[in-house]
């Protein structure tokens, strides 16, 4: 029988490829999933094989990854817990869903991932697996081994012959893909200590650290979808990669949380999203311009459940797509092009523009215009105040009484 673990080179992964072919007989094929992580696949074909996986997969999602999973979570602008882009979150539906694609492909009758018992990650990976295939077996040694630590881990690989060189070094716990990077562990695990940016960052750098002269930078957008960035049209994950190196170099998106896991733990975290920022801000700029008042508010309260949703691993469901399908529907109108400066970690609007802009200046302005004129304002107002007037009546009343 064969089981597909989810493989990324790294100890935490590899070390899983003994313990299964020991505590179940299992062929191992592992499936390394490119989401725009950007680390060395080179030498992984060795490393899998040399561990004792039968089969070593690499593939590239990093645009359905995009198109599929970033850009809905752009649209709605979707932040958890008003700060964090998602960008763990949003990649972990992507990876399950190559995984069964590849199960399938290979007759394996289980997936194996390296996620702890403690994190997010278990359940968005394990929800995804059960949504797309109920009859595959999960398997989560971090939930079952008594390894704990970075030394037992090389011990253990050790003891069943697998000399590859591991570094014994401690650092952040983190998760990268193109859209962010994260950051657990170490002095973050302390919330009343400050972290260490010089040690931590890698995307970019602090907001003191960036140049004295700011960057201009122009983008476009069509129903919602970036597609250029200073007049060149690229495809979405270009955008972004172009994004990173701007954003990076500017101190841009660097936020440090305290949220609020799934699992019911408090976390402290640092991320990465100078791209990612850049997007959801030019979005954002572009849909004041476009949408009227009462859309803005309902949107932003399901963009705001639909960051729940994603943070919660719940993508394959009927909700997720319900609510992407009344975000995609707002986003008709959402052309444009969106001017702003990048300035030591500030983005500084210089001017929006579109042909859809519900912007009326002779209404607007203070000093033109015919259609707008100031006396209907005294009855609107005696209107739209006189439930709170007839209120305030009645609690005169009951006061004197
Ligand atoms: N706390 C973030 C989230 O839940 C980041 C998780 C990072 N995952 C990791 N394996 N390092 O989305
Ligand atoms: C993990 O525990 O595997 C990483 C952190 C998380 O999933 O939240």
């Amino acid at each position: 029988e064969k089981v597909i673990l989810a493989y990324s080179g790294g100890l935490d992964t590899t070390v899983i490829i003994p313990w299964l072919k020991e505590n179940y007989d299992y062929d191992v094929v592992c499936v390394c999933i490119d989401v725009g992580q950007g680390n060395e696949l080179d030498g992984l074909e060795e490393r899998a094989r040399l561990s004792g996986a039968v089969k070593l997969y690499i593939e590239d999602v990093i645009d359905e990854f995009c198109d599929d999973y970033v850009v809905p979570c752009v649209q709605a602008n979707a932040v958890y817990e008003n700060k964090y882009l998602l960008g763990t979150s949003m990649a972990r539906p992507v990876i399950a869903k190559r995984l069964v694609e590849i199960a399938r492909a290979e007759g394996a009758t289980a997936i194996c991932h390296g996620a702890t018992g403690k994190g997010n990650d278990q359940v968005r990976f394990e929800l995804g697996i059960k949504a797309l295939a109920p009859d595959l077996k999960i398997i989560a040694p971090w939930r079952i081994w008594d390894i704990s630590s970075r030394e037992e881990e090389i011990d253990y690989c050790h003891a069943h012959g697998i000399d590859l060189p591991f570094s014994m070094n401690n650092s952040y716990s983190r998760d990268r893909n193109l859209w962010h990077i994260s950051h657990e562990g170490l002095e973050l695990e302390d919330p009343a200590a400050a972290p260490d940016y010089d040690h931590l960052l890698v995307l970019g750098v602090s907001p003191e650290k960036a140049p004295d002269e700011g960057e201009i930078v122009t983008m476009t957008f069509e129903k919602g979808i970036p597609v250029s960035v200073n007049g060149k049209e690229m495809k979405v994950a270009d955008i972004i990669t172009t994004l990173n190196e701007l954003g990076g170099k500017h101190g841009i998106g660097i936020i440090d949380i305290v949220e609020n896991r799934v699992v019911g733990m408090k976390s402290r975290g640092v991320y990465e999203t100078p791209g990612g920022t850049i997007l959801l801000e030019a979005h954002q700029q572009l849909e004041e311009l476009i949408l009227d008042r009462s859309t803005i508010t309902l949107k932003k309260e399901m963009g705001n459940k639909f960051a729940d949703v994603v943070y919660e691993g719940k993508w394959f469901t009927p909700l997720r797509e319900a609510i992407q399908a009344f975000i995609e529907s707002t986003q008709q109108y959402v052309t444009g092009e969106v001017k702003f400066k990048l300035y030591k970690g500030n983005i500084i609007k210089q001017g929006t523009t579109s042909p859809y802009s519900l912007y009326n200046e002779s209404i607007a302005s203070f000093t033109t215009g015919d259609l707008y004129d100031h006396r209907d304002a005294e009855g609107f107002i005696n209107l739209f105040g006189l439930s709170l007037k007839v209120r305030a009546m009645k609690m005169a009343e009951v006061e004197k009484n």
